[in-house]
C-alpha cells in the first residue's frame, strides 16, 4: 500500500519534472541553425551519387515512417534535430537552406547540413585524388551559406546572439572518403586537419555572436554495416563492432573535446555543450533490448540476408531494394550507413534529458538562455 503510493507520488512528480522541462524548452529558444552532413541533412542532399552509391534518398522506401514519402532524409522518419524542434516546440521542422520555403520564411532557423559533406574542404580530397564524385559540400561551405542567409536577412544577422547552433556529427565521410581511396593519407592525418575544422568553424560562429552551442562527437561508426562490411572479420571489438573504425571516431572526439575546452576558455559568454552521440550510441550498442531494439547489426532497408543485411551495390532505394522491413522501430539502423527514426528518438531522448550525454546538459543550455533573456 505504502509502496503503491511512494509509486504515484514519484510519478506525479516525474509528471511535474516532464511538464516544467518541456515548457523551459518552449520558451527557450524560437530560432535553431543546423550544420552537418547526412546524419543532420533535412533535404539538402538531392540524389547525390555518393561513392557507395547512396544516391536513392529520393525514393521509397525513404521517409515511409514518419513522412510517408521522401523527403531527401536519410532515414525512414525525422532524425535527431527534428526531434530538437519538437522538444523546442518550434511550428515547423527546419527548413534545409536551399529550398524555397529557407528562402522564403527562415523564421525559427535554417538547416545548412548537407548530405556527404565532409570536415576537411574538398580541394584536399580532389589534389590527393580521393575525389570519386563526392559531395563537394565541407563544414565550411556551410559556414559560406550561413554568411550568404545572414546577408539577405539583416534581421537575423542581429538576433544571432538568440539562436540555438546546432552541429551535427561531421567527419566521418572524410575517414570514409580516404578509406574508400586506400588512401595513402595517415588516419592521423586526417583526423588532425578535419577536428581543426571543426573547431575553426565553431570559432567562426561565436566571433559572428553565437553564443549558445550543441556540438556533437561522431558515432560509433564501426558499428554501421558499411565500415562492419567492409572491415576485416577479425577486426572486432567488445561489441562486435569493426574495432578500428571504431578507435578511430574515439580518437576524432578525443581530440574535437580539447578542442572545445580551449574554446570555452577563449569564449567565456558562451555555452558549448558537446553532445557525445559515441556515448550514447555506445550504450545503444551494449543493451539494445533496454531501448526497444532487436536489431542492432542487421540493415532494415537492405538485401542480402545475413548478419548485415546490407549489399553494397544494392543499397536501400535502389531498383533491387524497393521496400523496408516490416518494423524500422526494432532496427537501430536504416539503409546501412544513418539510423532508423526509432534510434534518432533515442539518441535525441539521451541528448535532451540525459546530463550523461550532454555536458554541459542540454537543460543548462536552455536554462542559462532564460537566465540571459531576463538579465537583458
Ligand atoms: C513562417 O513560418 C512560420 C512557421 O512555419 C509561421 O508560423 C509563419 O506564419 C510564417 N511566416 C510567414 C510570413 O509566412
Ligand atoms: C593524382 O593523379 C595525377 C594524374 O594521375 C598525378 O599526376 C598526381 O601526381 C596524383 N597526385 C597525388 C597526390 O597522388
Ligand atoms: C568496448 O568497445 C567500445 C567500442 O569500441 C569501446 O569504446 C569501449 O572502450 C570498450 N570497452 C572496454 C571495456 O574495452
Amino acid at each position: 500500500m505504502a509502496a503503491a503510493r511512494r509509486g504515484l507520488i514519484m510519478l506525479l512528480l516525474l509528471a511535474v519534472v516532464a511538464a516544467s522541462a518541456a515548457e523551459e524548452a518552449a520558451a527557450a529558444f524560437k530560432t535553431v541553425y543546423a550544420f552537418g552532413d547526412s546524419f543532420t541533412d533535412t533535404g539538402n542532399t538531392h540524389s547525390t551519387t555518393g561513392p557507395y552509391s547512396f544516391g536513392y534518398v529520393s525514393s521509397p522506401p525513404y521517409g515511409a515512417t514518419f513522412f510517408h514519402r521522401s523527403t531527401n532524409r536519410y532515414s525512414d522518419g525525422r532524425l535527431v534535430v527534428d526531434f530538437l524542434t519538437e522538444a523546442l516546440s518550434l511550428p515547423a521542422f527546419l527548413p534545409p537552406y536551399l529550398s524555397a520555403a529557407a528562402a522564403n520564411n527562415a523564421t525559427n532557423g535554417v538547416n545548412f547540413a548537407v548530405a556527404g559533406a565532409t570536415a576537411i574542404e574538398h580541394d584536399f580530397f580532389a589534389n590527393n585524388n580521393l575525389s570519386f564524385d563526392i559531395t563537394p559540400q565541407s563544414i565550411m561551405s556551410e559556414l559560406a551559406w550561413f554568411e550568404a542567409h545572414l546577408r539577405r536577412n539583416p534581421a537575423a544577422a542581429e538576433d544571432i546572439g538568440d539562436a540555438l547552433f546546432w552541429v551535427g556529427e561531421i567527419g566521418a565521410n572524410d575517414y570514409a572518403y580516404s578509406f574508400m581511396a586506400a588512401a595513402t593519407i595517415r588516419p592521423k592525418q586526417i583526423r588532425t586537419m578535419a577536428v581543426d575544422r571543426v573547431t575553426t568553424f565553431v570559432e567562426a560562429l561565436l566571433k559572428k555572436g553565437a553564443k549558445y552551442m550543441v556540438v556533437q562527437g561522431l558515432p560509433l561508426t564501426g558499428c554501421l554495416p558499411l565500415a562492419m562490411t567492409l572491415a576485416r572479420p577479425e577486426d572486432r571489438d567488445n561489441i562486435s563492432c569493426a574495432a578500428s573504425v571504431n578507435a578511430q571516431s574515439r580518437a576524432h572526439n578525443r581530440r574535437l573535446l580539447a578542442g572545445l575546452r580551449r574554446l570555452r576558455q577563449k569564449h567565456p559568454a558562451a555555452v558549448i555543450a558537446y553532445a557525445d552521440y559515441y556515448a550514447a550510441h555506445l550504450a545503444v550498442m551494449r543493451s539494445p533490448a533496454t531501448y526497444g531494439f532487436t536489431e542492432p547489426f542487421k540493415t532494415c532497408c537492405g538485401t542480402g540476408g545475413g548478419a548485415y543485411n546490407f549489399e553494397i551495390f544494392s543499397t536501400c532505394g535502389s531498383p533491387e531494394v524497393t521496400t523496408a522491413c516490416a518494423q524500422p522501430a526494432k532496427y537501430v539502423n536504416w539503409d546501412g550507413v544513418h539510423m532508423t527514426e526509432a534510434m534518432y528518438k533515442v539518441v535525441a531522448g539521451m541528448f535532451f534529458q540525459d546530463a550523461s550525454y550532454c555536458r554541459p546538459p542540454f537543460s543548462a543550455v536552455l536554462a542559462r538562455k532564460k537566465k540571459d533573456q531576463q538579465s537583458e
